[in-house]
């Protein structure tokens, strides 16, 4: 629920949403699902036996979808500060994902080898205060672009939510270092009046 809106305009919105109706209707934990299915027919991003990390993975949709297109070679590690639910080839680190030794577990569990594709759908817990939120989430976003340096193998991609606002140009410079194109992604599921939008930053280099 966003800052500013009653728990009472959420549940409306929730009764009236077509993407929780779809999800209820399926076996994924949450409407997110439909933002990655999106973005993924479009880009192709998942590819069977590909090796995929889900930073913010719970309740674990995105994580059930990526399974299921990685198929029985393919694996995902997926980390949250939050408890989820097992899913099958999904390996769960529980923890804080901006606490190093949670990383490292991660790196770990990823191995030499490195990762095909990180996806992070995670957002600091909102203060209400924009300025504050929106330094929390650039910082985090760093903190991913860091971590992919150590986590994926050259040509890898990310895909990472944002918010629009102070901070995001720059951000698309930074990763403009490293990959070799940037896009922009608002899938149908993500809210319009959500500053949230997802940048796709395609094939890491050395
Ligand atoms: C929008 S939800 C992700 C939904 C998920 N993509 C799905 O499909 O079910 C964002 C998640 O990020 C997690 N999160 C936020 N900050 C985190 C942190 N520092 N470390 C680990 N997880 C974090 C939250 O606990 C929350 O479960």
């Amino acid at each position: 629920m966003s800052k500013g809106s009653t728990s009472n305009d959420w549940l409306q919105r929730q009764k009236k949403d077509p993407y929780v109706k779809q999800a209820q209707q399926s076996h994924y934990r949450s409407r997110a699902i439909y933002k990655l299915q999106e973005i993924d027919q479009k880009d192709k991003l998942i590819k069977p036996n590909s090796c995929v990390v889900d930073l913010g993975s719970a309740p674990g949709s995105w994580s059930q979808y990526a399974s299921e297109k990685v198929k029985s070679r393919g694996r995902i590690i997926s980390v949250d500060i939050l408890p989820m639910e097992p899913i099958e080839r999904v390996l769960f680190v529980l923890g804080d994902f901006t606490d190093e030794t949670v990383e490292n577990e991660c790196l770990g569990h990823i191995g030499k080898q490195g990762a095909d594709l990180v996806i992070s759908d995670m957002a600091p817990n909102l203060t209400g205060i924009r300025v504050t939120d929106q330094a929390r989430s650039m910082a985090m976003a760093e903190l991913i672009y860091e971590f992919c340096h150590q986590a994926l193998k050259p040509g890898g991609d990310l895909l990472i939510k944002l918010f629009e606002g102070a901070g995001t140009e720059q951000y698309r410079k930074l990763l403009k270092e490293r990959f070799t194109s940037i896009m922009t992604r608002k899938p149908g599921a993500s809210r319009d009046e959500s500053r949230e939008f997802y940048v796709l930053a395609r094939s890491y280099r050395l």
